[in-house]
């Protein structure tokens, strides 16, 4: 007979509540397992709701582990949901915990695993939506005779996508997509903005190591910029807004976090101003960082960077401007409302709250179009970076009232908006793009682009799964026709 410790598996293809591999001998945070105050050397960290499926094919005989909450979420005054720690024996539940807090001591199990041909390691959280669900399996130890049970792998990823050797012609949603240089295109959480004929594209330059703990992050390395005619064949124009690695007390300082850069051009000063959600690497701040410069590929300044209206924390948004106006649409936490707001004359401040879209729910990731007359409001619900169902509401005015008008996506059977969540929706000549995110959150840096075309009839919208698509007017697309384009520099 021969021991397998399980913790020596290569567990990196099992999926976790946080998307994110199992940790061996380590929490999530690099401390040592600890259970009840109790510190183990060896064992598997997870984060429920998790499972380690493994295929004995009758070879294993016995199964003893250790199980319970880890004391990290605890350490760090974190609600955890109760979680229950089950084994599953050719798809039927053999041991089940029942529900332990966190700081019950741990427990163990020595359980016969007979003929049996597959075995599930699983932990189940009392509520799903809490988080830190941690839990740790303490030395697990696996008795066998014959072959070494194996890890059921999760299917191999697609062969990663080479760049068209004379470019793009469509849009490959969900594809990796490469820049002019066939380097992969860093620009999440982006917004666009047209300049005579000329489309640039801000975003989240994340090409560095993800981390987990205490939130999924990348390192700042910057906002970077890409220019494009066709908004397929994008040029890497460089960082415009670069972290700011020799002064720790700088919110670019690499430890924070920088997201969802937007820019829209002030006529009046003559400036391209940019706004961008700051936060430090707990996502407590709820920051809007300004910064301005008089050219579209920068370098831009930063002006302030606070919370900008009432100590509200700002969260996702929108930046959108007609008529020489600009406005700002925010996603704002804790009071959980999307509220709209003017901005000065310059675009550097917020002048005056006008209307708040769904008042008391949870909404992310704002977008706005105006089509004849009506306002639509795009938005995703909040579940960090899991993927959620996309609605979309409507307004006369952008003083409100706004009415919600149900899903954006048709035929998302998953409802999480085909794996993705919205950044942008951009009119280019007649048509309009929905500009998503397909977070990844094991790797934030290889998080792929979502681009699809809406569809609007009798004032309402849909979107489509496209593997590949193209516009159907290439050539009009320097010449938006709509005078409220949110996307053109103010005339
Ligand atoms: C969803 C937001 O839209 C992203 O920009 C990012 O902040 C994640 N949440 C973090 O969980």
């Amino acid at each position: 007979m021969k021991t397998l410790h399980l913790e020596t598996l290569d567990l990196t293809p099992v999926r976790m509540g946080w998307d994110i591999p199992p940790h061996i001998n380590r929490t999530v945070k690099g401390t040592p397992l600890s259970i009840a105050g109790q510190r183990y050397e060896r064992g598997i960290w997870m984060n429920a709701p998790c499972s380690i499926p493994l295929r004995l094919d009758g070879q294993a005989r016995r199964l003893r582990c250790g199980f319970g909450h880890e004391d990290l979420v605890q350490s760090a005054n974190y609600e955890a949901p109760r979680l229950r720690f089950q084994v599953e024996l050719d798809g039927e539940i053999q041991f089940d915990s029942d529900w332990m807090a966190s700081g019950d001591p741990a427990r163990y199990l020595d359980l016969d695993l007979s003929e049996a041909s597959s075995l599930i390691l699983r932990i189940v959280p009392e509520n799903a939506q809490v988080g830190n669900a941690q839990g740790n399996w303490i030395h697990p130890e696996l008795d066998y005779a014959g072959a070494v049970p194996f890890l059921e792998l999760a299917a191999p990823e697609e062969a990663p996508a080479l760049p068209p050797p004379d470019g793009y012609s469509s849009f490959l949603p969900g594809q990796r997509w490469f820049d002019t240089d066939g380097v992969p295109i860093q620009a999440h959480g982006a917004g666009l903005l047209e300049v005579d004929g000329t489309y640039y594209m801000y975003g989240e330059h994340k090409g560095g190591t993800t981390s987990f703990w205490p939130k999924s992050r990348v390192d700042i390395i910057g906002v970077g910029v890409y220019s494009s005619q066709d908004l397929m064949n994008w040029k890497n124009e460089g960082i415009v807004l670069p972290a700011t690695p020799q002064d720790p007390e700088s919110p670019l300082h690499p430890s924070n976090v920088l997201e969802r850069p937007k820019v829209q051009y002030n006529a009046r000063t003559g400036n391209y101003v940019m706004w961008v959600k700051s936060q430090d690497a707990h996502y407590s701040w709820g920051h809007a960082m300004v910064a301005q410069s008089d050219s579209p590929t920068g370098p831009f300044e930063i002006v302030s960077s606070e919370r900008p209206w009432k100590d509200r924390s700002f969260g996702d948004f929108a930046l959108y401007q007609e008529n020489g106006t600009g406005y700002l649409i925010i996603a704002t936490g804790k009071v959980e409302t999307t509220f709209v707001y003017r901005l000065s004359p310059d675009f550097l401040r917020i002048e005056e709250e006008l209307s708040a879209a769904y008042p008391g729910e949870k909404r992310e990731a704002p977008a706005l179009l105006k089509q004849e007359n009506l306002y639509y409001l795009i938005t995703s619900g909040k579940s960090g970076w899991a993927p959620n169902p996309t609605r979309y509401a409507t307004a006369t005015s952008l003083e409100g009232p706004w009415t919600d008008q149900g899903l954006l996506f048709v035929g998302d059977e998953d409802e999480n908006s085909f794996r993705s969540q919205p950044t942008f929706v951009l009119q280019a000549g007649e048509e309009l793009i929905y500009m998503g995110d397909r977070w990844d959150q094991r790797d934030l840096g290889d998080s792929r682009y979502i681009w699809l075309p809406i569809t609007l009839k009798e004032q309402t919208l849909s979107a489509s799964w496209q593997d590949s698509w193209t516009l159907r007017q290439h050539s009009d697309l320097s010449d938006p026709s709509e005078s409220s384009d949110p996307n053109s520099p103010a005339s």
